[in-house]
């Protein structure tokens, strides 16, 4: 590492070896090698386009440059440290394959410019990967709940069983949650697809560059406005680990449920073994690592959010270093969101399998009906809160009693109250009170098969788009 370094001949002597690797960037921004050298292409382009170099400079600078993505592609382009970042090498490497020309490359750009033009590209192609696999966990979550719309699950508030509902609705839940996180990610690309291209250093540039068609080149649909704002925003970034931290936390909703559905206690589902682990000691346990581990990855993506913002939060116009420690949050924010929606999309598809018995079981044997007694009594005139605590005082007794509502005789639900009538046993059983929550929107059958019907003719129109 005594080699002399990449900057120009103001440097006298090389890095110490230790400050050469703490500056590096190569080691993970080679990731964005195939961005770089595409926009490098556009880059060489625009330069011939508008005189700066000739065609035939450009057509070597784009020819050395597919050169470089085949070694890269075939394994053989592995920079060390002493390249100092993605794009140094790449002009290194330019130079090497087509002699003095390859120098002329940089012409009228910075790293600035062009690190901002990779991540962008880079987060671009991530965005519409990542929108394409919420598609996915839409359409099992969709396909799951055309089978289960008329399976009940108890359905909780303060995770105490509050009402029961169809089993459908509760994963539509999800759907509707997974379109807000497509959404907004189509939200974030408009933001994202801005060349910052052509803002030089910070300042723009003496050259006559034409920024407009290096943008259109690489298919941006627009171009910064300002340099000092083209070369240091990274509003995008913070957008998009915010959109993944909602995937995520939505993610980790679902994979806490799946966690309690699959304990002894709450048996709803059961893990398929391609789905989960067994324990080195305990040889009777099956664990849900599959939720577990998305769970637990949240935090990670979280923290990358939260890592940026404070990165961002203190930096002086225009670039600073710090910029470079935008990269590694966002390459792991990427990769975990698509591990885990992947992951999670698996689990649902062939992971596990509802216990109906249990489900059905489940909410046959509790009070979640108890609203319906005193939604019967104030459908025939009774004001809504003194059938309430008339009801209060009928599952009091019930319980101390040891029976449900469905075990009271007639005579007793005429004690109780005059209005009761022998239409009081269909008015509680369980099919009867999810289906008659028909208001839009709400649990009963009706509703949600509008909501799948929806549902499929919204994926639908997006795969004829
Ligand atoms: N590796 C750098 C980064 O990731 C590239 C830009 C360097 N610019 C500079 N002025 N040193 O941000």
């Amino acid at each position: 590492m005594t080699q002399k370094n990449t900057w120009s001949d103001r440097f006298e002597s090389a890095l110490h070896p230790a400050i050469a690797i703490f500056n590096a960037s190569i080691g993970f921004d080679i990731e964005l090698i195939e961005y770089d050298l595409t926009g490098s292409v556009a880059h060489a382009k625009m330069l011939a386009k508008t005189g700066i170099i000739s065609e035939t400079e450009a057509e070597k600078l784009v020819a050395g440059l597919e050169e470089i993505r085949q070694e890269y592609r075939q394994g053989k382009f592995n920079p060390g440290i002493d390249a100092e970042d993605v794009h140094f090498a790449v002009e290194r490497r330019l130079t090497e394959i087509v002699g003095d020309t390859g120098k002329k490359l940089h012409t009228a750009r910075s790293r600035n410019d062009q690190v901002g033009t990779d991540i962008r590209l880079y987060l671009r192609a991530e965005i519409k990967n990542i929108q394409n696999q919420l598609r996915q966990f839409q359409a099992i979550l969709l396909k799951l709940a055309e089978n289960n719309v008329e399976t009940l699950i108890p359905g909780y508030t303060h995770l105490q069983r509050a009402q029961p509902l169809s089993l459908a609705h509760h994963l539509l839940a999800y759907f509707q949650m997974a379109q807000r996180d497509w959404l907004r990610l189509a939200d974030v690309y408009k933001r994202t697809n801005i060349s910052p291209l052509g803002c030089g250093a910070l300042a723009g540039t003496t050259f006559p560059i034409d920024r407009e068609y290096s943008a259109d080149l690489l298919g941006f649909e627009d171009i910064y406005q300002n340099s000092l704002d083209g070369v240091s925003d990274r509003d995008f970034a913070i957008e998009f680990l915010c959109a993944a931290s909602l995937i995520m936390v939505h993610l980790s909703r679902l994979s806490e449920e799946m966690i309690l559905w699959a304990s002894e206690e709450f048996n709803f589902i059961k893990l398929k073994d391609s789905c989960a682990t067994g324990s080195s000691i305990m040889p009777q346990k099956k664990n849900p690592d599959v939720p577990e581990l998305v769970r637990g990855k949240t935090g990670r993506v979280f923290g990358h959010l939260q890592a940026l913002l404070v990165i961002m939060k203190g930096l002086p116009l225009a670039y600073n270093k710090d910029l470079q420690e935008d990269k590694e949050g966002i390459f792991d924010g990427v990769k975990t969101v698509k591990a885990c929606l992947e992951a999670m999309t698996i689990l649902l598809e062939e992971g596990i399998t509802f216990n109906r018995d249990r489900l059905n079981n489940a909410v046959n044997e509790d009070f979640s009906n108890a609203t319906d007694v005193a939604d019967y009594l104030a459908g025939k005139g009774i004001p809504f809160r003194e059938a309430y605590n008339l009801v209060g005082k009928v599952v009091k007794t019930s319980l101390a009693g040891g029976k449900l509502l469905k075990d009271l005789t007639l005579e007793e639900w005429q004690q109780l109250h005059p209005a009761f009538e022998s239409d009081i046993y269909d008015a509680i059983a369980p099919k009867r009170v999810v289906s008659a929550r028909n208001s839009y929107g709400g649990t009963g059958f009706e509703q949600v098969r509008n909501a799948i019907i929806k549902a499929q003719n919204l994926l639908k129109s997006h795969s004829n788009t």
